[in-house]
């Protein structure tokens, strides 16, 4: 099993780049195929989102847009429970179907938060793509309309996830194995 150390942690791999990329396809044929003719916005999440948003994107072959908004709530390997916006939304959502892309729903606070604000500025429809889902962790009851891959409740680094800030570059997802 390869392993790699982020910070003072080892990780063992877990999900490999080419498990990715079919989810990541699954999620982007399932788009293509209920917003044709739409012109949908995608709004990913930073900081963690923007690999997963930029594969999704780039399998999407009908016409749609991209923004991005910076939400943040974790702090080490443990949520926070407070979400601070960093960036909010610039965008006029009047008329769009808007569709948050997410790498990871684990307590479900930071999206709860995101839905209350999006929906509040007139869009058509508001739906959620999220790559990785902790069911276990999950605390709230919004719909996931399209997922990647649903996880058990492990900590996780790589395709964009990060461990304080490192790990994000790692194609493939590894999970905590141990500390050292
Ligand atoms: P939530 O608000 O508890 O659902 O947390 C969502 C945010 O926490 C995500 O956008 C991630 O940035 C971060 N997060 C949750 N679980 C993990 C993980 O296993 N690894 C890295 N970041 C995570
Ligand atoms: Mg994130």
């Amino acid at each position: 099993m390869t392993q790699v150390q982020v910070r003072d942690l080892i990780f063992e791999k877990f999900i490999t780049a080419a498990e990715i990329d079919s989810a990541v396809q699954r999620v982007a044929d399932a788009i293509n195929r209920d917003y044709a003719g739409k012109n949908p916005l995608l709004l990913a999440i930073l900081n963690g989102a923007f690999i997963f948003a930029s594969d999704l994107m780039r399998k999407i072959t009908i016409p749609c847009e991209i923004s991005f908004v910076k939400y943040a709530s974790y702090s080490g390997t443990a949520t926070t429970g407070k979400v601070r916006e960093l960036i909010g939304v610039e965008e006029g959502l009047n008329g769009r179907h808007v569709i948050i892309v997410e790498d990871i729903v684990d307590t479900g606070i930071t999206m709860e938060e995101l839905l209350k604000e999006i929906h509040g500025k007139g869009p058509v429809d508001v739906k959620v793509a999220c790559f990785c889902f902790k069911q276990e962790a999950f605390k709230k009851s919004f719909p996931i309309n399209y997922l990647g891959m649903s996880i058990p409740n492990d900590f996780i680094v790589g395709y964009g996830l990060d461990y304080n800030g490192q790990g994000r570059n790692l194609p493939d997802i590894y999970k905590v194995k141990k500390e050292i």
